[in-house]
């Protein structure tokens, strides 16, 4: 089963099923952003490649390894016959060149979305990057000028379809991909304590309205985690359970207000972040730390 991929409501619609779509741009015309519209697995980034490889997404030394993976990839999903988004400038002819053949291979429609995104807004864009994602203006310059200026070419080089980015609903496919996704119950764990911790976090069954507990635990090391909707929407909160209890006079469990992953690795080496918090004595008074 291939998955289908549609823009609704647009002017223009990519087709059902399997496709080979090349994002056509220099570096800054806003690829990546528009890639976003497609499922992850469906795009294919050099970049992305250069930075597993060196861990700096711009670095050039690592272009034929990078190439490899891409190769490797393409040719994995096109002969599965899934939709694949090219997410690099594809801005040299030879390279373009190769796109079309392979589609042709593996009988894969292929599509050109072209940026026309202005050279100087591309430019420009630069100053906003971090420095390794940066692209010097020489070759941007480079770039822009093998980017076809017309959905006509690209048909002549022999692109089964071509659109102008700007043509496609591209907003609404992203939105519609957005919204039916399923809901995300580990949301508010990755806005406060990241990417990592929200994939080795589990919330324990008797979530309530308001008050929720959870662990993050990795190879038998764990850290308990609560959430505490008082509800003043100000005044909610995460609590993380520190080791001792409470004094001598009360097993009470403690627990302190964490607020993001450094709160969270204080508390796992013993430390404590904020005024603790004793379930065990009166509610309303904190406990002696
Ligand atoms: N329509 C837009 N409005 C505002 N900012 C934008 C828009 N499109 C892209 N940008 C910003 O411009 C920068 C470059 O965009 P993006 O990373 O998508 O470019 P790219 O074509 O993928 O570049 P590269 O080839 O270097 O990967 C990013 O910071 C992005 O957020
Ligand atoms: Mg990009």
């Amino acid at each position: 089963m291939h998955r289908q991929i549609e823009l609704a409501p647009a002017p223009l619609r990519l087709p059902d099923g399997p496709f080979l779509a090349a994002l056509i741009g220099a570096a800054g015309s806003g690829k990546s952003r528009v890639a976003r519209a497609f499922p992850p697995d469906c795009r294919l980034e050099l970049d992305n490649y250069r930075w597993q490889a060196t861990g700096a997404p711009g670095d050039q030394t690592a272009t034929p390894t990078a190439r490899a993976v891409f190769r490797e990839l393409l040719d994995a999903r096109l002969s599965r016959h899934l939709p694949t988004v090219v997410d690099s400038t594809n801005s040299e002819f030879d390279v373009r060149a190769y796109l079309l053949q392979r589609a042709r291979s593996w009988q894969v429609p292929s599509i050109a979305i072209v940026f026309r995104t202005p050279v100087e807004e591309c430019l420009a864009r630069q100053e906003t990057r971090l420095q390794d994602k940066q692209v010097p203006p020489d070759a941007i310059n480079r770039q822009a000028a093998g980017v076809p200026t017309t959905t006509a070419q690209l048909i002549d080089e022999g692109f089964k379809y071509a659109y102008y980015a700007d043509e496609l609903d591209l907003l609404g496919l992203l939105l519609m991909r957005s919204a039916t996704a399923d809901p995300d119950p580990l949301v508010d764990v990755r806005r406060a304590f990241g990417e990592d911790l929200a994939a080795v976090f589990t919330w324990h069954e008797e979530r309530e309205r308001g008050f929720a507990t959870g662990t993050f635990a990795v190879a038998g090391r764990e850290v308990k985690l609560r959430w505490m909707d008082d509800g003043d929407p100000y005044d909610h909160h995460w609590q993380a359970r520190l080791n001792e209890t409470c004094t001598d006079g009360c097993p009470g469990p403690l627990w302190v207000k964490v607020s993001d992953a450094a709160d969270l690795q204080t508390v796992y080496l013993g430390g404590v972040p904020d005024e603790p918090w004793c379930d065990g004595c009166d509610s309303n008074s904190l406990a002696v730390g």
